[in-house]
């Protein structure tokens, strides 16, 4: 087949995003390796790219296409533990297709009869359910809205982290926009469509750093709480969606699910990509338990947090936030290990969204400093 078309997106005005990339319409279940090779490469120097003109891609196609990325592997980025994900903060997000298991129905409004789902109510996340402080309603009405949770697709119990996620647009709610609120005491703003997916770079957010602070990163490790979602349950978040506060609301270990000590996962605060050794920022901010300097744990989740947050809130100042403007048929990959990314927006009851997201837990674990030499 023809070569793909792959462009640089263009950033905002105002904007000093560096990263994106768009590819023309194409039949992305018949790439062939020369042409996977160049989608696979934008993905690792792009982060994310957006592919127009996929509404016709099966779920079994997207499946396919996000295994191509990670071709040894075949399990849901969380797992397959309905059990588990029930009793997590996870449970209202996702719903499996029954013929396809790895690929999750997401999105707002009623849904009947789709990909063998005879029924299903979707909500898009909203921050009311998550936040400390959410907005009031007057706020809302006004369309002001906050980033919902900024993360890193990962179960970080047991599994690997997913390499890429593929997200498909089927259907999108009208384009209005809204207005982000950072309510940190920043007086930062950022102007988004209507149900956008918010993403920043972590190469961006490493290299953004001062050197003290980067030499504390590359020296740094993030031990993660055994079954994270479950442990966070009943916490909540800042007002930028970037970690939670703490006031004591994680669960104790005995009322978690059974877990092994040396399931439990500690990753790399600096994680290495694979094709351009670029090192990157990449945590999960709500589920870190401790961080790990030098092989010695802090031990202090109050004081791992703060630690964490300082690293990581300059990387979603707002000219670094690419808002993706869904359109039908939008098909993002997005490279998992090299970005952050939140759900944005409120959506009305009457404001359908469709998506089928899908990604793998790896078998292999993200690269660390060490692969810098
Ligand atoms: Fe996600």
């Amino acid at each position: 087949m023809a070569s793909l078309d792959i462009r640089r997106l263009e950033a905002a005005p105002g904007s000093s995003v560096d990263f994106g990339a768009e590819v023309a319409a194409c039949d992305l279940a018949n790439l062939d390796d020369a042409a996977f090779d160049a989608l696979a490469a934008a993905v690792l120097t792009q982060h994310v790219v957006v592919v127009r003109g996929q509404s016709a891609l099966t779920p079994r196609a997207q499946y396919e296409l996000t295994r191509r990325f990670d071709p040894t592997v075949q399990t849901y980025g969380h797992g397959h533990d309905k059990e588990l994900l029930r009793k997590s903060v996870l449970v209202q997000d996702l719903i499996s297709l029954p013929e396809v298991p790895q690929v999750q129905l997401i999105g707002n409004g009623h849904v009947t009869d789709h990909e063998g789902v005879p029924e299903a109510s979707l909500r898009h996340p909203s921050h009311q359910t998550f936040h400390q402080r959410p907005l009031s309603a007057a706020q809302e009405e006004q369309d002001l809205t906050r980033f919902y949770r900024w993360h890193i697709d990962a179960a970080l119990y047991k599994l690997h982290p997913p390499k890429v996620t593929t997200l498909l647009a089927l259907e999108v709610p009208e384009n209005r926009q809204q207005t982000v609120l950072y309510d940190d005491g920043s007086g930062d703003t950022l102007s988004v469509p209507l149900g956008t997916t918010a993403f920043v770079s972590g190469a961006r957010a490493f290299r953004d750093l001062t050197p003290e602070q980067r030499d504390f990163a590359l020296r740094t490790s993030v031990r993660y709480a055994p079954h994270p979602y479950v442990w966070i349950k009943n916490a909540r978040a800042n007002p930028t969606g970037l970690g939670l506060v703490s006031e004591g609301k994680e669960l104790a270990r005995d009322a978690l699910p059974p877990f092994k000590e040396e399931e439990i996962v500690t990753l790399p605060l600096v994680w290495v990509n694979p094709h351009t050794r670029e090192p990157a920022l990449q945590a999960h901010p709500c589920c870190v338990e401790t961080l790990v300097t030098d092989g010695v744990p802090l031990d202090d989740l109050a004081e791992s947090r703060r630690v964490l947050h300082d690293l990581m809130r300059p990387g979603i100042a707002p000219d670094k936030v690419y808002a993706h403007a869904w359109q039908p048929g939008d098909l993002v990959i997005f490279n998992n290990r090299g970005v952050w990314h939140s759900v944005v927006g409120a959506l009305r009851s009457s404001d359908r969204r469709v998506y089928h997201q899908c990604n793998l837990a790896s078998s292999e674990p993200p690269l660390g400093p060490v692969a810098l030499g």
